[in-house]
């Protein structure tokens, strides 16, 4: 199946962690700004994210009442609205992501004006499927529980969309680790060590080989690592 070329671009600890208190301690500060840096300088499609980081870093948590939406029953794929050329895509397969916009409002350029796609599963509540419509969001169905990755990435190469940065967090890095669906990493590194409760880069990791292509320092403290899948 044809998908588009997925580089996984995260922030990490030292002790390879990819959440907790340590993202927000003042030592990953110039983490974080040359992450975001190197995000505006791939160039590149859109951005992945699971749920809980959709949440966290763009509708602050909001669910909306879906009693007031019609349940859509049908599995069809909606996509019929005017497409763009860069995608916030959210794997959510339940439907739970709070969207007030079909389009990113954020103060950084790498994330504004990106057009969101829902990725369901069959377990979706059918009414999100009416609320995404009256937003005018398109969606699209991959897998009956879970998202079944390499059909996702299928149906949003099929959308024109040739690359994109999978943005954590743990869990679907996870999952697209463990469906060989990882061509890139672009890892950040803070000179910080994290609590012990924090994430790996990839939840129930399996073994895959890598090279190195590239390393870079910023700032005397953060380094910057950037390995290719071993063919
Ligand atoms: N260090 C960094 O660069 C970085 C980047 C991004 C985020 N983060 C951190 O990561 C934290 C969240 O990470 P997380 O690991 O808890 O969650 P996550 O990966 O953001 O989201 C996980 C959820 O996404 C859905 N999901 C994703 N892929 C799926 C699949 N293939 N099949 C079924 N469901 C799938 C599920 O939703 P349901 O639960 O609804 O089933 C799952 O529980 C954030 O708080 C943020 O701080 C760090």
């Amino acid at each position: 199946m044809e998908r588009p070329y997925i580089i996984c671009h995260m922030v990490q600890s030292v002790d390879g962690k990819v959440t907790g208190d340590f993202l927000y301690s003042p030592r990953c500060k110039s983490a974080t700004e040359v992450y975001c840096e190197i995000n505006r300088e791939y160039s590149h499609n859109g951005f992945i994210c699971g749920r809980v980081t959709m949440e966290s870093s763009f509708t602050g948590g909001f669910r909306p009442d879906l009693s007031q939406y019609p349940a859509i029953e049908s599995n069809e794929d909606f996509t019929e609205v005017e497409l763009s050329e860069f995608y916030a895509v959210s794997f959510d397969p339940k439907g739970k992501v709070g969207w007030s916009d079909p389009f990113i409002d954020d103060e950084d350029p790498g994330y504004d004006m990106a057009q969101v796609i829902e990725v369901v599963s069959n377990k979706v509540d059918r009414r999100y499927l009416g609320y995404l419509k009256s937003l005018g969001i398109p969606y699209i169905f991959a897998g009956d529980d879970e998202i079944d990755v390499p059909l996702a990435l299928s149906k949003l190469k099929s959308l024109g969309i040739d690359t994109l940065l999978l943005e954590g967090g743990s869990v679907i890095n996870g999952y697209f680790q463990r469906a060989d669906c990882i061509d890139e990493l672009s890892l950040v590194v803070a000179p910080v060590v994290s609590q012990g409760d924090g994430k790996p880069l990839f939840d129930n990791a399996c073994i895959s080989d890598f090279s190195l292509k590239e390393t870079v320092i910023y700032d005397d403290c953060v380094l910057w690592l950037n390995y290719e899948k071993l063919k």
